[in-house]
């Protein structure tokens, strides 16, 4: 007689997403004094975009977005209830910006007992998290740091790993320690704004102080861990990896992002010359112009007599006339009239005009906020 085959399934624990997409954005005034510093666009899609879809891509199902009571509705307005991005978002309102391990406590009634990614809504990571994700999975760490070499550690998490174990060739060693923003950084390793938590997060988010800045530092939570013998795992992130906070890191992140487009144009072109890889979304419209790529035109824009160089940016619905603009992102209608000379290594917030008077040509570098209007006399 055939014995009955017992199958025993292990319900593996879907991973949740936690996005931080509060906080003040202040090293990116005047943009963000009136939006999201998470909504500042790279290659014309909003910088949280590419975090939300990372999570998408990983097969991460339920998202909760932290978001702040400030800048919170135009965040909910842009990334809707996550249905776009084939997932489910949840908001969760941080009332004050009080750091990345309060922004997880504020979140645990969304996560409960969830293992979960954190992504940091400014952060851009080359080639998403599908493969960190298989690693969490696969080793079961208590929580799974990325590291990078930076030039400037002083202005991030720090970490201090141990020699490389002889038996693992290959592999970092173990975290020993991890400081937020050292004054003497003992090494290079910066922490980057992904990461893997189990729900044992919450504890040691629980028992740390306030830093000197006055923020519950996710970086301390994590070396609570560390001191509570539980298992740190790190990995060296070996593509790009940018946090967009200041304006020459926003510009770079434009240019990687730029760097892999692949050419398309729907738009209208006139007398017009495309060089590269550029993207001229439907309904734009070009006359005498060229564009050098890598760039892109967004919906709507309307050039006419003007030079478009590499690394540029043109958000929808923007009107450029006698100018040229090179290595710079300008966000939904702005106008630019009558240069006469090069804008570059620029960023425009929504609506900004910018015209000449009786000026010399030259070149020009701006990093303009909401509906400003500036006359060049
Ligand atoms: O970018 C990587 C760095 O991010 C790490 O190396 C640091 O260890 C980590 O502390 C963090 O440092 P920052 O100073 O760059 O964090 P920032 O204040 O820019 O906040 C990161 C994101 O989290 C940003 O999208 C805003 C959001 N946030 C921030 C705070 C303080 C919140 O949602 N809530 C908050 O309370």
């Amino acid at each position: 007689m055939c014995e009955p085959h017992v199958y025993i399934l292990l319900a593996v624990q879907p991973l949740k997403g936690l996005i931080l997409s509060g906080g003040k954005g202040t090293r990116l005034r005047p943009i963000t004094h009136t939006s999201a510093k998470q909504l500042v666009p790279v290659a014309n899609k909003p910088v949280l975009f590419y975090g939300i879809e990372a999570m998408a891509q990983a097969g991460i199902e339920e998202v909760g977005i932290i978001i702040a009571p400030e800048t919170g509705q135009e965040i909910r307005e842009a990334a809707g209830d996550g249905s776009k991005f084939g997932i489910e978002i949840t908001y969760v309102v941080q009332d004050e910006p009080l750091g990345l391990a309060h922004a997880v406590l504020t979140a645990e009634p969304f996560l409960g007992e969830s293992p979960f990614v954190m992504y940091l809504g400014d952060n851009l990571l080359q080639g998403g998290i599908s493969d960190l994700v298989a690693a969490f999975r696969e080793h079961e760490p208590d929580a799974l740091i990325l590291l990078t070499p930076v030039p400037d550690p002083e202005n991030f998490g720090v970490a201090e790993l141990a020699v490389p174990d002889a038996a693992t060739p290959g592999e970092p060693g173990r975290v020993v320690r991890l400081v937020e923003k050292p004054e003497k950084p003992a090494t290079d390793l910066a922490l980057v704004g992904v990461y893997m938590f189990t729900a044992g997060i919450h504890e040691a988010a629980r028992a740390i102080e306030p830093s000197a800045r006055g923020e519950l530092e996710i970086t301390d939570a994590i070396q609570h861990l560390v001191d509570g013998g539980l298992r740190v795992e790190p990995h060296i992130v070996r593509g790009w990896w940018k946090d967009t906070g200041r304006l020459e890191d926003m510009l770079e992140a434009n240019r990687l992002i730029l760097d892999n487009l692949t050419e398309r144009v729907e738009g209208e072109l006139i007398d017009s010359q495309v060089d590269g890889r550029v993207v001229i979304e439907a309904g734009a419209r070009l006359e005498r112009t060229t564009v050098r790529g890598p760039a892109v035109i967004g919906a709507g824009a309307q050039l006419c007599d003007c030079y478009i160089g590499p690394y540029t940016a043109i958000g929808e619905n923007c009107s450029i006339s006698g100018a040229e603009v090179e290595h710079s992102i300008l966000l939904a209608g702005c106008t630019v009239s009558d240069l006469d000379g090069r804008m570059e290594s620029s960023l425009l917030g929504r609506n900004v005009t910018v015209r000449r008077g009786d000026r010399q040509p030259r070149a020009y570098r701006f990093m303009v906020g909401d509906n400003s209007d500036i006359s060049i006399l």
